[in-house]
Parts: structure tokens; sequence; C-alpha cells
């Protein structure tokens, strides 16, 4: 199936859910989502989705749908306990600001930056990930999956004239360009730093196998996150990160171009695949241009994981898994593998649109 194709087929299945839903859905349990008001850090994604169902289909019931679910995420833009505004409030907000022009996507959007730029710590630098009531360890937390936040920060230093949160954005992606690639180009997804000193204290994984492996969906984020950047900054050194880190996923995949969830784990027998690592490269392999791998990774994401049907399974991509270490979504759909499959697709076939995206 094309690409093309696909989005056909996606847009159709979106337009049912839309109808069903009753709030954010996050992950499949048995091919059904589950949802929650709240968003979680995967609220932007459904919206985005809406985004490119508009951009590809022009069918105005996307972008109504698509400012509905806004104004239920919105209250999360004050949100400071986590790092996950890019993923909230980019394929959401950014995304919707350059589509309509509404200044109201562009406040919101720039709120989420305000809150995740409190979240800065010059002493790393670092960007804590999330907060944990009675677990201190958090406050010198960092993943390797916060660069793909990034990229909110510098746009919205853009837009509001605040030189400090592109200064911010920079430093943390240098400091992660550091400390979690390896020199090989794999990664390491948590690096704790001394809150107080900012000192690296320990490396180690919070989703992955151990802390010498390489977690399947980090190695994306990585890949994807310094790969925007790049876009956003013109800095060379972003895009070279992004190219090591791409070319070493592609180059540990299996020969179904599926990975396992972590690239340690085929010495495991009937370990799960993550089908969301899969999609988040290829997005990224659109980013930066690299026709073979968004052929390679389109290609096998259909063969094998896309689900075309909308009901009984409400994901589009099957075998996924959000985190095997706590057993959650094991060989289920997640709305980022979702979003990000769409969105690789919506590169092959509209390049020029695709500067609309956050
Ligand atoms: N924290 C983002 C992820 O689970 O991929």
């Amino acid at each position: 199936m094309s690409p093309r194709g696909v989005l056909d087929i996606a847009c159709a299945k979106l337009e049912h859910l839309e109808r069903v839903l009753p709030a954010f859905p996050h992950t499949t349990r048995a091919g059904r989502w589950r949802t929650g008001e709240h968003g979680r850090w995967t609220g932007g994604f459904w919206i985005g989705l809406l985004w490119l169902a508009y951009l590809h289909t022009s069918a105005p019931a996307f972008r109504e749908a698509a400012y509905r679910w806004t104004r239920r995420l919105a209250p999360r833009a004050a949100d400071t306990t986590t790092h996950d505004m890019g993923f909230l409030f980019g394929p959401s907000c950014v995304t919707g600001y350059r589509i309509t022009g509404d200044p109201w996507f562009k406040d919101l959007a720039l709120e989420a930056a305000r809150s995740l730029y409190s979240r800065y710590r010059p002493q790393g630098p670092f960007l804590p990930a999330w907060d944990e009531e009675g677990a201190p360890e958090c406050e010198g937390l960092q993943i390797v999956d916060s660069v793909a936040n990034l990229p909110l920060l510098v746009w919205a230093a853009g837009e509001a004239g605040r030189g400090e949160w592109r200064e911010a954005a920079l430093a943390v992606a240098r400091k992660i360009a550091v400390e979690h690639v390896r020199p090989d180009g794999s990664t390491i997804q948590v690096v704790e730093f001394d809150p107080h000193t900012g000192e690296v204290v320990r490396k180690r994984t919070h989703q992955g196998y151990s802390a010498d492996s390489c977690w399947s969906r980090g190695q994306a984020w990585a890949s994807y996150g310094f790969a925007n950047l790049s876009r956003y900054t013109g800095i060379p050194m972003f895009r070279e990160v992004a190219v090591m880190c791409a070319r070493w996923f592609l180059e540990h995949l299996p020969p179904d171009a599926i990975p396992f969830w972590d690239f340690e784990a085929p010495a495991i027998p009937d370990e799960p695949r993550d089908a969301a690592a899969a999609a988040v490269a290829y997005a990224a392999a659109g980013l930066l241009r690299d026709h073979a791998a968004q052929q390679r990774l389109g290609q096998a994401l259909v063969e094998h994981c896309f689900e075309a049907r909308p009901e009984p399974y409400q994901g589009l991509v099957r075998h996924a898994t959000a985190d095997r270490p706590r057993n959650s979504a094991v060989d289920e759909s997640t709305i980022y593998g979702d979003y990000y499959f769409l969105e690789g697709a919506f590169r092959e076939v509209w390049p020029s649109r695709a500067a609309l995206l956050y």
C-alpha cells in the first residue's frame, strides 16, 4: 500500500474514532483505546492526528474536532510537573497555529513553553523529566526523550522574544548529546544529575533492558528530536547527532525492520517489538530526507503493523510496547506510535505541507 493509501484509510478510521472516543486515547488494551480526560503526556498526539487528517483531506470536521479537543487539553499548558510540554503542545498548538493563524493556539503553546522553562536547571544543565512525590531522585533525572520536547522552547523563544528560552533548550540538547548519546551513536535513557551541583551521578535505564543496552524508542526519540532541533536552529551539530542516532537504529534493526523493545531484547526469547519506535524513526527519516529509510520503515510498518479496519481493533499501528519492564501496554497500540506513523506517511506524500507540522 502506498503512503497516500495509508493516509486515506487512516483518515476514515480517525473520523470514526473521533465520534466514539470519550476522552484522550493513550494506549490500547486488546486493541481498544484506554482513555483519560487528563491527556497524560500524549493528548497532543491525538490532536496532531486530527490536524494531519485535516491537512490531508481538507475536511472541516477534522479542523473543528482539533479545536474541540484542544479546548479540553488547554488547562495542561500550566502544568509545570513534566518535561512533556513539547509532546503535548507541539503537534496540537504549534501545528494548529501554523495551520489556522489563530493566536489562541500560539498563546497556549507559549504558556506551555513557559511551564517547560520553569524546569530548566542551569547547573547541569538539565531538564528533570517528571516530579514524583517522595522520590527526591527525580529532581535530577533527565531522560533522552526530552530532546523531542526542546523544539517547543526554541519556537516559543522566537515568537516571544525570549532568548533565554532558546539558550536553555540548546544547552540541554548539547548536554544530552554528550551524556546520553554514546560515541557509537546508541543512547542511554536516563542520566541522574546531582540537583544541587549539576554533576552526573549515575546513568541507567527506565523503560529499557539495562544501563548498557539501547532502548529502541529512546533511540528513535534521539533521532527525531535532534533532527527536529536542526530544522528549528540550523545548527549542523544537531543534524550530525540525529544522523548518527538514526544510522545506529537502522543498522541494528532485525530483518523485518520492526525493532524489539530494546536492541538487546532479541537475545531473550519471545520478547515483544516496539512498532512505535519504528514509527518515530520513520518520521525522523522524513525530517532527515533519508528516502531509503523512509521506504524501508514505512513499508515494514504497513506490512507488519498497520490495522486498516476501524473496528474492533482501534489502533492504527499494532505491536507497540509502551513499557516492557512494567508490563504496561505490551504488544498493543500507542497514540504516539499512531501519530508518528501518520506523520511519516504525510512527510512522504506532502513534503512541502510538512513545514506546517511542529
Ligand atoms: N516517555 C516517552 C516514552 O515512553 O516514549
